[in-house]
């Protein structure tokens, strides 16, 4: 067996000072089963990782390497009860000898995932898996666990200097300024780094085969650095689908060989600059999303949230180019979701053969057995302007329902021709009751996931009350004049005095006054809200087997590169470990989110160092007391 050997610099180190109780369970998402043992066992100057070469494992092995020597994390919780005495071991880990049964598994849905990790009191650790996904899953379980030794020391920050330039970007270091950036010497070897709590025993899979990541970068462009940041995040969080919701009414940011003036015309123009996504783009971020074990999903949604085709194909939309509502601003006419309006003419064969064009194409560009289809929101009053569908309609006797369902079946044809399995958004099987076929993964997002597994469905989780990470943003229209209201609005006594009895004063209060706050999936889903998404919610053990995983979204309307880490994380790690660890616990028992709070405040901390900006959950001094901030009192404390 051929053997690639990934080294790390040397240097030697000293003995461990006191560590904080509770760190054994700074592992995020957390195994499925871990045994710990009680010694400190430090990592050898000549540490280094062996496995059978394999092109991405190896590019992981140096991934992981270089994390090693870079991160040298100290965990941010102050010992809650130090441990005086630790016994010492003068062992040192010299190597992580890493096996795969099988080096060829490609990577896809339900690919085996699993592995374990053995850390013993010995120079060499053992990481084993079925395939090269386990193994990558099992490396960054490793690097979780290694930590700096701790120190005593401590000196003031530098917080403020003289020429301090704010144009380089601070995101990935919240605390120093640039001067002191530029004289920290990042740590260059291995030295000063130990695993605690060994012999460490991890026996570790998923709980779900799919576990995504919704991306729009449609209603806002983000640079391909921005998405492969986000690729990286998912990674630490053993998340392993990318969802590329790529157009939308507002833009066509994919270049397409065979239909160019789809993006030449579609795409933003800005500043001088038109925002697309090249063929080399797309090549770049399979590539790197590949490397660490996830797999890229395109969305082309259709046929509603189309309008950005009009500006190339005009004459395969409807309703394209006005105001998405009608004058009398009833939402029941509508002619879109949202601005800007237009939608695929469902009658035309010009738009079939357009529509069969992009998905050939996409469908080579990214090599992953599924492709999703979109379909949500289909507006039909938006049909109903153009004479050449409602014609149609009174001519075959069709009703709007028939035409969504001749679209789809069309699409669906397209997408089973390119030899994909089809996803959809769940609208016109749980909506419009269309019979679509059951080979169809449906991603659920506003009804119980039991509607689509009852009908014979597989699904994606994504319900929007707990994995839309774009709410809570207040309303994005212009002129939205039910945001100035002075004062808090009466409610007349007697109807207040009914909604009390009935439980139901929420329900009215308007959004400035402790309401909604004006947009229509608030309130903001806070990490526990998104933690506490059970997919398999009231389903049987028999339905679950239908639920693939699920995906956390975030729509774009108000997200773009500068605010891309601050949405995403740390809720999507909440997520990830719902997905990984499943909802409940190996005694059966729901996942204790006091439990995960010390864990997730850690690891929001770990994500900033590794140059992701996470938002901040808590004060410090939480993180660093653990449970002495929790909201009822601490069972750690009883
Ligand atoms: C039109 O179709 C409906 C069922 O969709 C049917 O009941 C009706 O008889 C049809 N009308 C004509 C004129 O064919
Ligand atoms: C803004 O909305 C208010 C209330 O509907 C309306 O009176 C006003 O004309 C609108 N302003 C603009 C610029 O459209
Ligand atoms: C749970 O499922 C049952 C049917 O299996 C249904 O009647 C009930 O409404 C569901 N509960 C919730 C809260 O969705």
């Amino acid at each position: 067996m051929k053997l690639s050997v990934i080294t790390t610099a040397l240097l030697c180190s000293f003995p461990s000072m006191i560590l904080a109780k509770n760190y054994q369970s700074l592992i995020w998402p957390i195994p499925h089963s871990v045994s710990w043992g009680e010694h400190d066992l430090e990592l050898d100057s000549s540490f280094h990782m062996i496995g059978p070469s394999q092109q991405e494992l190896t590019r992981a092995m140096q991934r992981y390497s270089s994390i090693l020597v870079k991160e040298h994390w100290k965990p941010v919780q102050h010992p809650f009860r130090e441990e005086a005495s630790k016994r010492q071991h003068d062992q040192t880990l010299q190597t992580l000898e890493i096996h795969v049964d099988d080096l060829d598994v490609p990577l896809d849905l339900e690919v085996d995932e699993s592995y374990t990790l053995e850390i013993p009191l010995k120079h060499k650790a053992t990481l084993k898996s079925a395939t090269v996904w386990g193994a990558i899953r099992g490396l960054e379980t490793f690097s979780q666990l290694v930590q700096q030794k701790s120190s005593r020391k401590v000196k003031d920050i530098n917080s403020h200097s003289e020429d301090d330039n704010v144009e380089e970007s601070d995101a990935f270091d919240i605390f120093n300024d640039k001067d002191t950036r530029k004289k920290m010497k990042r740590p260059t070897s291995l030295d000063q780094l130990v695993i605690p709590k060994v012999p460490i025993s991890i026996d570790d899979a998923p709980a779900y085969s799919h576990r995504g990541l919704m991306l729009d970068t449609a209603r806002n462009y983000y640079p391909v650095k921005d998405i492969l940041r986000t690729l990286n995040a998912m990674s630490y969080n053993k998340m392993n689908v990318f969802h590329w919701h790529l157009t939308d009414s507002q833009s066509f940011p994919l270049k397409l060989d065979s239909l160019p003036e789809l993006a030449d015309k579609g795409a933003y123009q800005f500043q001088g600059k038109r925002l697309v996504y090249s063929k080399k783009d797309i090549e770049r971020i399979v590539k790197y999303a590949r490397d660490r074990g996830i797999r890229v999903i395109p969305e082309i949604d259709m046929p509603a949230h189309t309008g950005s085709w009009a500006l190339a194909y005009k004459d395969i939309t409807t309703c394209t180019g006005r105001y998405y509502m009608e004058p009398d601003n009833d939402w029941e006419h509508r002619l879109a979701a949202e601005p800007t309006t237009g939608q695929l003419n469902p009658i035309k064969a010009e738009t079939y053969e357009i529509v069969s064009k992009v998905i050939k194409e996409i469908a080579t560009l990214f090599p992953d057995s599924h492709y999703h289809g979109g379909g949500d929101e289909p507006v039909y009053r938006c049909w109903d302007k153009d004479a050449s569908v409602t014609d149609y309609m009174k001519q075959h006797n069709k009703t709007h329902d028939d035409l969504l369902h001749q679209f789809l079946d069309n699409e669906l044809g397209f997408i089973s021709k390119a030899k994909k399995t089809p996803i959809l958004w769940e609208d016109a099987v749980t909506n419009n009751n269309l019979p679509l076929p059951k080979d169809v993964v449906l991603q659920v997002w506003t009804n119980p996931a039991q509607l689509a597994v009852k009908k014979g469905y597989r699904i994606i989780a994504s319900n929007y009350n707990f994995w839309y990470l774009d709410c809570g943003h207040g309303g994005w229209g212009g002129n939205d004049t039910s945001y100035n209201e002075q004062v808090a609005p009466e409610i007349p006594s007697d109807v207040q005095t009914v909604l009390d009895k009935h439980d139901l004063a929420d329900n009215y209060r308007p959004s400035n006054w402790g309401g909604s706050g004006g947009d229509w999936c608030s309130p903001f889903k806070s990490w526990q809200r998104v933690y506490s998404y059970d997919p398999a919610f009231n389903l049987t053990k028999e339905q679950t087997k239908s639920v693939l995983g699920g995906e956390v979204a975030l729509w774009s309307e108000q997200s773009d590169a500068a605010a891309l880490d601050l949405r995403l994380w740390p809720r999507a790690a909440a997520a990830a470990e719902i997905l990984w660890s499943g909802g409940k616990d190996e005694n059966g028992k729901t996942r204790d989110i006091g439990d995960a709070m010390p864990r997730m405040f850690d690891w929001r901390y770990r994500l900033v160092h590794r140059g992701i900006a996470a938002e901040p959950l808590q004060p410090l001094w939480c993180g660093q007391n653990p449970h002495l901030c929790d909201a009822t009192y601490p069972a750690a404390l009883l």
